[in-house]
């Protein structure tokens, strides 16, 4: 049967996991932006309160807030990721699981980091819910996200080096980002935008609110 757009994408990761650790896993240190931003989530925090990692990758970001004395957990769809994140993180902290299926309880997590995740997901709606569903109660969100230039959704590949796949990007607008954050009942406190000149998509990171 023809895989779909999110297992082709989940395997690509799965054959690109050691390349992306080598290339990306540490560039969030080198990033000024993603380094005073997740510094900043970072802060909301006293120490052995609980956070989840919804798409943690290989792991460098988990180690860093467990390096911070966060209770941090992480989780993610590609196994391949998940076993080069082993190598920095407790084999315990970390689960392999979509976000669109958190398995935990209700109000769970005193934070939630997703970072640069959300742009593979297709029931966005969704996905929003879950973390809705397991943040506390004033619980405090952080997503760092690829969204659209423009007013419209665009799809795209991108094709990953050496033959390891390609990668299913849906890029949303803003406006129908917002949109979903507040019919799933999130509060935007801040929202800062990177935007590329050479890319047909921008940065953006939003903090949120339960
Ligand atoms: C660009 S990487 C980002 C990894 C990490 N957050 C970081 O900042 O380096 C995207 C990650 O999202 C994961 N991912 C994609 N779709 C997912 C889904 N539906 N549920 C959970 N993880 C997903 C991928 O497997 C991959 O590890």
């Amino acid at each position: 049967m023809k895989k779909t757009a999110h297992e082709l994408t989940t395997d690509a990761y799965n054959a690109f996991a050691q390349q992306y650790e080598k290339l990306w896993g540490e560039s969030f240190q080198e990033n000024k932006t993603d380094y005073f931003l997740l510094q900043k989530f970072c802060n909301n925090f006293k120490k052995e309160q609980k956070v989840l990692e919804v798409g943690c990758g290989t792991g460098n970001v988990l180690q860093f807030l467990l390096s911070q004395g966060i209770n941090a957990y992480g989780i993610d769809v590609s196994e391949g990721m998940l076993q080069e994140a082993a190598k920095h993180v407790p084999k315990d902290r970390l689960s392999v699981m979509p976000a669109t299926h958190l398995a935990f309880e209700d109000e769970s997590f005193d934070g939630i980091l997703s970072r640069w995740v959300l742009q593979h997901v297709e029931n966005f709606t969704l996905a929003m819910q879950e973390k809705y569903r397991v943040l506390k109660k004033n619980g405090i969100c952080y997503l760092a996200i690829h969204i659209s230039q423009d007013n419209k959704t665009h799809t795209c590949w991108h094709a990953l080096p050496d033959k390891a796949g390609r990668l299913y990007f849906i890029l949303r607008s803003k406006a129908s980002i917002e949109s979903v954050f507040q019919k799933v009942g999130f509060t935007i406190t801040s929202c800062e935008i990177q935007v590329h000149a050479d890319k047909n998509d921008r940065d953006v990171h939003y903090f949120l609110k339960k």
